[in-house]
């Protein structure tokens, strides 16, 4: 037996990945299992990016890159900054990493000393805890409920600061409640992280995906903010590129050189081909982003009020993002179709097993009571599913 690494023993199977594995063998058995399980929309990539990677390959665009990534996407990252969040950022303050899941991961690994806290705001995307873990940090959770439309409460925030405490995680619009940060809350937690002196790591991966006419509201742009703000963002949800792995972090130029250093001596750049697309999608027509953004207003639009019609379920209404995370501990407790459900999990398998529906408990993104259902697809599998889940719960 190959020895494995304590650190590595640790890191759970991902709750997504889990759904997924059981969801695929049901269809190997012919089950037309419909998965609202997945966290990428269903849109093909847009056909200027892909004939803008043809184009680099054909223009020999394939050897080494800087390890942070070329120029001209660092520049077009920049510009894009600006024009959305009004924060400007040099070249030298950005750092192009292999997805943001790759930038959060050497982000963690750039700041943390072992027994260093970071707060998390719950429910959270299911990788921010273990990579923390990964780099010996200690995740703190601070919860919030869809009764208090997954705001986070002021006080308990302060509440969770300790003198170990370097970093606030902050993801808005959220995976997986598809929740929004009010701008008030949002300046009491950045006048908290200046006061406390904290670090504020922003993921904004979805800040393309913001509906009924709302603007994405940067905590960064804050005043006193962009100094001491680490801000993670990428192609993958806005313009569909989830596999061309394109992500990003932008902060002081101190912080990312020397995340660039740590970079260069695990992945090196990310893939070259990869980063001319990413080019492209910046700063070429963005028409694809705002069709995307209004189909999923108007599956949200469905989907919602079709789910609060089902006795047992409570749902808050998603202001951004392609998820909806309604509560089901009505369900907890009680027998369903001759199922005793005593768990998220054990909801989402009973929705797997008698209605063929993939989707993800709320438990793997410490939220117990809650299920993820994602709408990135299309408008005949919403319809469909609602119909088999309502027809699922009803069972005696
Ligand atoms: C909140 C959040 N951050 C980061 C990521 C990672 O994105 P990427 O595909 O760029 O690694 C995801 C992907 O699901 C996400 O939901």
């Amino acid at each position: 037996m190959i020895k494995i690494a304590q650190r590595v023993v640790n890191i759970p199977p991902s709750p997504t990945m889990e759904g997924d594995r059981k969801a695929r063998a049901m269809r190997a058995e012919g089950k037309d299992v419909l998965s609202f399980a997945i966290g990428e929309p269903d849109f093909p990539t847009p056909d200027n990016i892909i004939h803008a990677a043809k184009r680099a390959m054909d223009e020999q665009k394939t050897k080494y890159t800087t390890a942070s990534g070329i120029d001209e996407l660092k520049q077009a990252i920049c510009q894009t900054t600006e024009a959305t969040i009004g924060l400007s950022y040099e070249p030298s303050q950005v750092c192009v990493s292999g997805g943001a899941k790759h930038a959060l991961a050497n982000v963690f690994g750039t700041m943390l000393d072992p027994g260093d806290e970071v707060i998390v705001i719950a429910p959270y995307w299911v990788s921010y805890p273990d990579l923390i873990r990964l780099y010996d940090g200690v995740p703190v959770e601070v919860v919030t409920t869809g009764a208090e439309n997954f705001q986070p409460c002021m006080q308990k925030v302060a509440d969770a600061i300790t003198d170990r405490t370097v970093a606030i995680v902050v993801n808005s619009p959220n995976n997986p409640t598809g929740g929004v940060i009010d701008d008030e809350v949002l300046a009491d937690l950045a006048a908290l992280i200046v006061e406390r002196d904290l670090v504020l790591l922003t993921d904004e991966i979805y800040k393309d995906i913001v509906f009924d006419g709302r603007r994405h509201s940067s905590p960064a742009a804050l005043p006193g903010m962009k100094d001491r703000s680490i801000i993670i963002d990428g192609v993958s949800k806005s313009y569909s590129m989830t596999g061309w792995r394109i992500g990003w972090t932008l902060g002081p130029s101190d912080f990312i050189r020397n995340m660039g250093n740590l970079q260069s001596q695990m992945t090196a750049n990310p893939n070259s081909i990869a980063q001319w697309a990413a080019v492209e999608a910046l700063t070429g027509p963005q028409d694809a982003v705002e069709k995307m953004r209004k189909a999923f207003q108007q599956r949200r639009d469905y989907l919602v009020p079709a789910l609060c019609e089902i006795e047992g379920i409570k749902c808050t209404m998603p202001a951004g993002a392609f998820y909806v995370f309604p509560d089901i501990s009505a369900y907890l407790g009680q027998t369903v179709g001759k199922r005793q459900l005593n768990s998220s999990k054990d909801f989402c398998d009973y929705l797997l097993e008698e209605a063929w529906i993939s989707s993800v408990p709320g438990s793997g993104f410490g939220a117990e009571g809650y299920f993820r259902i994602s709408f990135a697809c299309s408008m005949e599998q919403i319809e469909e599913g609602i119909r088999r889940i309502r027809e699922a719960l009803t069972k005696a």
